[in-house]
């Protein structure tokens, strides 16, 4: 391989700066061209692309964002086009792959979650040789211990914790903080046991509202007139309504999530009569530098990505298991995605500690 392309796909998350800084030094020392995709799979369609070198790479490291650019929507093989003031989509991979020819473009590292994987698996079928790198602060992608921007996204959320954590005590609050992570509750967990959270509610364990008002009441009968409540933005009622406050688009589905934190805050306060606060963290876990485990971490991922398209291997993505690299079949992942088992080590590790799961 002469010549590859870099892109980021799909929502931004910290550390995508750092992927694309060692990908592009690794493969500049093995003496092979590097073209940056601008915008995502859209730019792969609207031929926007920009030589790499070491220059653009430099001092990018602890940037938030990336450098390159990145959308939500755009779907080579169902691309959004405006046909007499109607949108329709067409398939456009042929369009792309003739762009990437156009520059010589032999290969393609794709920095994405599992929509743009899945869409990477597809360019990977028809020819294109394609290595996946996965990034989302969801930690919600099959294969891998770790997908980059999780452990960042955790450090907010825990820092979020203990400054409620203050607050609640002085106030006499329940306080309720509702973070991101999809249908998964890697984040919600992680970051509520870093917190002391006293309850931690996530998708995969359906809770339910008098789980959570006992473990309040047996807080205050010892004397702690707060309780912080940590909830996962897809965590769901055993029976109940799912709240929807917002719809998250991407390039392969539409999915509701969000307002589960107030609903439970203005449950909890009707019910105990304590002062209830819901803070919802939003993108803060999603912007801003990455932390140093986060900067490793991408580092090792872009240098195995450029490596193995050195090698001439493709048609995987590369992940962390037991503190190593490997490469896994990109078709194996695509359009899947991991949640927590009930039986966790930190769920359990959580259990007996006292904290309520809601369950
Ligand atoms: O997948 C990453 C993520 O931040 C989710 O945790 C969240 O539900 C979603 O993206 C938010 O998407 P958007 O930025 O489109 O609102």
């Amino acid at each position: 391989v002469k010549t590859i392309g870099i892109l980021t796909g799909g929502g931004d998350c910290p550390g995508l700066n750092a992927v694309i800084r060692a990908a592009v030094k690794t493969a500049l020392r093995r003496g092979i061209r590097v073209w940056g995709v601008q915008n995502g799979f859209g730019g792969l369609v609207e031929d926007q692309m920009v030589e790499l070198d070491d220059r653009s790479v430099s001092g990018i490291l602890p940037r938030g964002g990336t450098i390159l650019g990145t959308t939500n929507r755009d779907n080579p093989f169902a691309y959004a086009v405006e046909i007499d003031g109607k949108t329709q989509y067409q398939d456009m991979s042929a369009k792309a792959l003739e762009n990437l020819r156009s520059k010589g473009i032999e290969a393609l590292i794709v920095i994405g979650g599992d929509g743009s994987l899945a869409i990477a698996a597809k360019f990977n079928a028809l020819g294109l040789p394609v290595v996946g790198v996965p990034k989302t602060i969801d930690n919600d992608i099959p294969g891998t211990e770790r997908t980059f921007g999780f452990d960042t996204a955790v450090s907010i959320a825990g820092e979020a914790l203990d400054r409620l954590h203050t607050t609640a005590e002085s106030h006499h609050r329940v306080m309720v903080l509702e973070v991101m992570g999809r249908y998964a509750g890697w984040i919600a967990l992680h970051a509520g046991l870093a917190g002391g959270a006293d309850c931690i509610l996530i998708p995969e364990i359906p809770y339910r509202m008098e789980s959570v008002l006992e473990k309040i009441s047996r807080r205050r009968q010892v004397g702690k007139h707060f309780s912080l409540i940590v909830i996962a933005e897809g965590a769901k009622p055993e029976n109940g309504e799912v709240t929807i406050s917002r719809i998250v688009e991407n390039s392969h589905e539409k999915i509701r999530l969000g307002g589960v934190g107030e609903k439970l805050a203005r449950e909890v306060e009707s019910s105990t009569g304590l002062e209830s606060r819901c803070t919802v963290l939003g993108h803060v876990q999603r912007g801003g530098t990455p932390t140093a485990f986060d900067r490793v971490l991408c580092t090792r991922y872009g240098v195995a990505a450029a490596e193995c398209l050195v090698e001439g291997v493709s048609g995987c993505m590369v992940a962390l298991r037991q503190d190593r690299i490997i490469r896994l079949p990109i078709v194996d992942i695509a359009g899947r995605s991991r949640q927590i088992e009930p039986d966790d080590e930190l769920v359990c590790a959580g259990r007996a500690i006292g904290i309520c799961f809601g369950d």
